[in-house]
């Protein structure tokens, strides 16, 4: 698709017409689309506004999709602001190329021309309204109806490259790289060729071979040599290792001003330093976090960009295409900050993910000696209809229904969970910054304890069963869910607050939330009222709306916790989010005996009440 843009009078119609005449591509003038409205406005002179666009730009957006899938089209289009043209954008990848020229050059333009509704005063507020963009291809005003048409024609001829190369046809790669081919896009796929991969990317093509604009590579030159400059070149790889050795093979083909997506699981760590080696040799490193799993890659993710401001703008279009909507209208991605801010705030939502996972597990934990699967499902089912609706409870509910032959799937699943990372690294990062977050902890660790599984099944046997007390009031339980799962959110988006502001991200929390209602594992009715609050108070434990919501539902947690203990259930996350909201309740703690501890064996210093808030003291607690 290709948009001609820039202020009326600048020449957009004749040049379209005029390379549509020489290639053929069919030419479309936006201001056919104006309503009659709009147009006798503009012909009085009288400026248009946003809201009288809005529909213009609606449906021109809409044909730009239609438009786009028959091959390359002209649009001539003033697309004056940014997020007029980010509307377009949305839909499919743009070439764009902007005429510029000074104010006396477009009057005289206007005021010779004939037979169109633009009053030339209107020049002037179109001038003040316009933003250029920082993409696309600027032509002179002056330049020859000949010249400028051969520019263009020359620009997309010679651009028969990939707009796009995807790296790893994982489940993840291979649904964005199908995303985007059907959205128009041009993609170069690459897959390494090892004894187990050898057929990759052939299958890939094969069973895809209805999209024409997917090209298939097992050599790293050849796939680089197909993308455009400067490139966008997205890593859907394993974390760790395989991305630095990837990044190793591919430099050598790589040009200044390149851009590397990386949009597997990374440390953000790791992230952080390979953006700083690369920025030596002017590549960008962009750590871009992608949540939803393989639904979200083919049919729209929640994404979290961290890197250049600038790599941004270039692939916001791309990232677009490739979220969903969120309840405002807006994609369901976000420039998040720089370098490994990104990777930092996606495992920040995988740790999140743990403990909502781990709560539902809990909940299964105790009412699994008085529910069968389906009362389970039936349960979860309700709850979902409710405030506590979310993607996990949904897909839980539908688990507990899955049957195999005569039995239910769950049954048959051995009881051992695995993790590739994040929520370590995330309990790493809590404590290396001081920041408590005791249910991602939990979370793991329930995970670690449920390896540790023939010591669990050799203690089970020895172990003294108990009287069943009376069963749990399912009332309580919700009570308790909604509870804790505030609490892990408070830790989490606490959490964010903390570390991003000592590494300079200040991450916009309301913004974060927003991005993770739609598209991702941790969507939720939760999230949508948090991207709200958010907007307001960036604590949510001074928010008195959360605070009230605590205070009432505690006596329930306060009661499953003892439950449990009586029936010998293990819910460490309902546990500690429950400690954690006593202990942040505690006016006077015991702190002040380790402070004395600590001074008494290592003569560290303590501060007393009555004294100072500075003077610290130290005492010989030996001496009589
Ligand atoms: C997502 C998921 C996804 C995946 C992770 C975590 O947001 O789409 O978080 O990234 O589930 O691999 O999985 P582990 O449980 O294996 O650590």
């Amino acid at each position: 698709m290709i948009i001609i843009m820039g202020v009326s009078g600048s020449g957009k119609t004749t040049l379209g017409k005029n390379i549509s005449k020489l290639t053929g591509w069919p030419f479309y003038d936006a201001d056919d689309f104006h309503s009659k409205k709009n147009k006798q406005k503009m012909s009085s002179g009288i400026p248009l506004t946003d809201s009288d666009r809005e529909f213009w730009l609606n449906s021109i957006s809409k044909k730009i999709a239609t438009w786009s899938e028959k091959g390359e089209t002209i649009l001539a289009c003033s697309s004056l602001r940014e997020k007029y043209r980010k509307k377009f954008m949305r839909e499919t990848a743009i070439k764009w190329f902007v005429l510029e020229g000074s104010y006396n050059d477009l009057k005289d333009r206007l005021i010779n021309r004939k037979n169109h509704f633009f009053n030339s005063k209107l020049l002037k507020s179109q001038i003040e309204v316009f933003e250029p963009p920082s993409y696309g291809l600027y032509l002179k005003l002056k330049q020859s109806l000949k010249s400028k048409s051969e520019t263009i024609i020359s620009e997309i001829k010679k651009n028969k490259e990939s707009l796009i190369g995807i790296v790893g046809l994982g489940v993840m790669g291979r649904g964005i790289a199908l995303n985007l081919a059907e959205k128009g896009v041009r993609v170069s796929v690459y897959n390494r060729k090892s004894i187990e991969e050898k057929k990759v990317v052939d299958d890939f093509l094969k069973s895809n071979i209805h999209y024409k604009n997917i090209i298939g590579f097992d050599k790293i030159k050849n796939f680089v040599e197909s993308i455009e400059t400067p490139r966008k070149i997205w890593l859907m790889i394993k974390s760790g290792e395989p991305v630095d050795k990837l990044i190793d093979e591919i430099k050598p083909y790589l040009e200044p001003k390149d851009i590397i997506i990386d949009s597997g699981n990374s440390n953000y760590l790791d992230t952080q330093k390979r953006e700083k080696e690369l920025k030596k040799i002017n590549i960008d490193f962009v750590g871009c976090g992608i949540s939803g799993g393989e639904y979200g890659a083919r049919n729209g993710a929640s994404i979290m960009f961290g890197g250049a401001k600038k790599a941004y703008s270039k692939i916001e279009f791309v990232l677009n295409m490739l979220s969903v909507n969120t309840k405002n209208n807006k994609p369901s991605q976000a420039y998040i900050g720089t370098d490994g801010s990104g990777h930092f705030v996606k495992m920040v939502h995988n740790s999140i993910e743990y403990v909502e996972m781990q709560l539902i597990a809990e909940i299964y934990s105790i009412v699994k000696s008085f529910m069968n699967n389906d009362e389970i499902s039936k349960l979860l089912n309700k709850w979902n209809k409710g405030s506590q609706s979310s993607y996990l409870l949904d897909i839980s509910r539908q688990i507990f229904q899955k049957r195999d032959k005569k039995k239910y799937l769950i049954d048959l699943i051995v009881d051992k969970s695995d993790n590739k990372g994040t929520g370590i690294w995330s309990s790493i990062t809590a404590l290396k910054h001081g920041e408590p977050n005791t249910m991602i902890s939990s979370a793991i660790n329930a995970r670690f304890i449920s390896n540790m599984r023939s010591i669990r099944n050799s203690l089970a046997k020895n172990n003294t069963s108990l009287k069943k007390t009376n069963i749990i009031d399912l009332e309580i339980l919700e009570k308790s869910y909604e509870f804790s799962r505030l609490i892990n959110h408070i830790q989490g988006f606490k959490m964010i607050k903390k570390v991003s502001k000592s590494k300079g991200w200040e991450c916009d929390l309301s913004e974060i939330a927003r991005v993770w209602t739609q598209g991702c594992i941790i969507r939720s009715q939760l999230m949508e009222n948090l991207s709200l609050i958010f907007t307001k108070s960036k604590n949510l434990l001074e928010n008195p709306l959360i605070i009230n919501k605590l205070k009432k539902s505690e006596k329930s947690l306060s009661n499953l916790i003892s439950y449990a203990a009586k029936n010998k259930i293990p819910i460490d996350s309902f546990s500690s989010a429950y400690n954690f909201w006593l202990s942040i309740c505690t006016d006077n703690s015991t702190a002040n005996l380790i402070q004395a501890q600590r001074n008494f064996f290592g003569v560290h210093g303590y501060l007393r009440k009555d004294k100072g808030s500075k003077e610290i003291f130290k005492t010989n607690w030996l001496n009589k």
